[in-house]
């Protein structure tokens, strides 16, 4: 798939913007803080309707506009695969509050659930953070997994976002039942019973997907981080759920949990069986039951799950070094990009932000070899220094200064 155009009005800090892309790699160039950040970012809504930064619709509409009698902000891209081209659009508008937006999607026109726009246009975002995925948190871990998984398989992000509901429901539950204090058990199995049944049922569904993603992200990533350590080191990549499913040895598990080295043998993995993980799952809440009472929230599930990374059987976010971790990190990525397109059959487009300043000879080289892989990748950069001439020249180059874009002069 190839973004033919950009459109953009009152995003962020572009009140106007038409872009058309024609060469496999653009080139956008431009100080700190005059929009390349943003203009990916752009790309980046029209394939997943959502943001890595922006946090409420508000923030994607330019300031300068909410004074406008219509205040409004608008992305359209035009997406070319084989012979047919799609028009994809997001408009915000504001709401009769005259505070938020709302979000409104649009596939050639016709208004469509945003969640309808995934498919269309899939890309694989690389931002300057990602590199330091590994020494995160664990929710930033969790978020980057469901972020490429949504993009490749949409009822996994319907499950998703059931699963996330029915966790907010329970505890707000749990919070009530710690606050009554109240000794019947057989009550408050009663209460929790219809909650602990979707609990389990969704969040079987989105332990399962992940792990079989994962399991297929871990070989793809280990030859990518075998390549850019030079053969010296072995990375594995695991699910880790927030109790043992029965997948790993109670040995390895609890290794696992407190990142301490662990056997290869121990992690022997077996094809998952979803009504053994259903069951376990109960059996654990029940175990628990006045653990999580007492807590007052769901202490078990996806939404508490972890990915590991080691390295040589070591944890690579306890014991890696910082060079260690982005090695890991670029790893994933490289893996994410390539199993995004066996997974649809189509290479995604690959957005790249800022991120090869942040890289060794070595890294970069891998990065530029994944590029020159994919049919667009659209490339950020403060400094044209940092690519070769030959690069500068097979690219489109468009220089970006204070929300304005256009072609880049020759000799800049
Ligand atoms: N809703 C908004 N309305 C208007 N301007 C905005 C809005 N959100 C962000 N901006 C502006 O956009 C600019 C930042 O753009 P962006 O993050 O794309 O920069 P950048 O070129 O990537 O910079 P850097 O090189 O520092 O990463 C800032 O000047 C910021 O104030
Ligand atoms: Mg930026």
């Amino acid at each position: 798939m190839f973004l033919s155009r950009l459109q953009l009005e009152h995003f962020r800090n572009y009140r106007e913007l038409d872009l058309s892309f024609r060469a496999p790699v653009t080139l956008v160039q431009g100080r700190n803080g005059q929009g390349k950040t943003n203009l990916l970012e752009a790309v980046y809504y029209l394939a997943t309707s959502k943001s890595r930064h922006v946090r409420t619709e508000r923030e994607a509409v330019d300031r300068a506009a909410a004074d406008e009698p219509i205040p409004y902000a608008r992305i359209r891209g035009e997406v070319l695969r084989g012979e047919e081209s799609t028009t994809l659009e997001i408009l915000f508008t504001l709401r009769g509050d005259g505070l938020n937006y709302t979000k409104q999607a649009r596939v050639n026109g016709a208004p469509r659930r945003s969640m309808d726009l995934i498919g269309h246009l899939r890309a694989v975002l690389f931002l300057p953070e990602d590199l330091t995925l590994v020494a995160g948190s664990p929710s930033e871990r969790r978020r980057y997994i469901d972020v490429a998984l949504c993009q490749i398989d949409r009822g996994y992000c319907q499950a998703l976002s059931r699963y996330q509901k029915v966790v907010t429901q329970r505890n707000s539950l749990l919070k009530q039942l710690q606050e009554r204090e109240q000794g019947d058990s057989a009550a408050v199995a009663a209460e929790l019973g219809f909650w602990d049944d979707q609990l389990i049922e969704l969040g079987t569904q989105v332990y399962t997907r992940r792990h079989a993603y994962l399991a297929d992200l871990a070989p793809i990533a280990r030859r990518a981080h075998a390549e850019l350590s030079g053969q010296q080191e072995t990375l594995s990549l695991l699910y880790l759920p927030s109790f043992n499913t029965g997948l790993y040895s109670e040995l390895a598990y609890q290794r696992l949990r407190d990142g301490e080295e662990v056997e290869a043998d121990g992690l022997a993995r077996q094809e998952v069986d979803a009504a053994m993980i259903g069951q376990r799952f109960r059996e654990r809440l029940e175990e628990r039951r006045s653990v999580e009472l007492k807590a007052g929230s769901s202490l078990y599930g996806p939404h508490r799950d972890e990915l590991v990374f080691l390295v040589n059987g070591w944890n690579l976010r306890a014991y890696g070094s910082r060079g260690q971790q982005r090695t890991g990190a670029l790893a994933l990525k490289l893996a994410e990009l390539q199993a995004m397109a066996e997974a649809t059959g189509e290479k995604p487009i690959l957005l790249l932000d800022d991120v090869m300043s942040e890289l060794d000879a070595q890294r970069r080289g891998a990065l530029l070899g994944a590029l020159s892989d994919v049919r667009q990748g659209i490339v950020t950069t403060t400094d044209w220094a940092q690519f070769s001439a030959d690069f500068q020249m097979a690219a489109q180059r468009i220089h970006v200064v204070a929300g304005t874009a256009a072609p880049a002069p020759a000799g800049m």
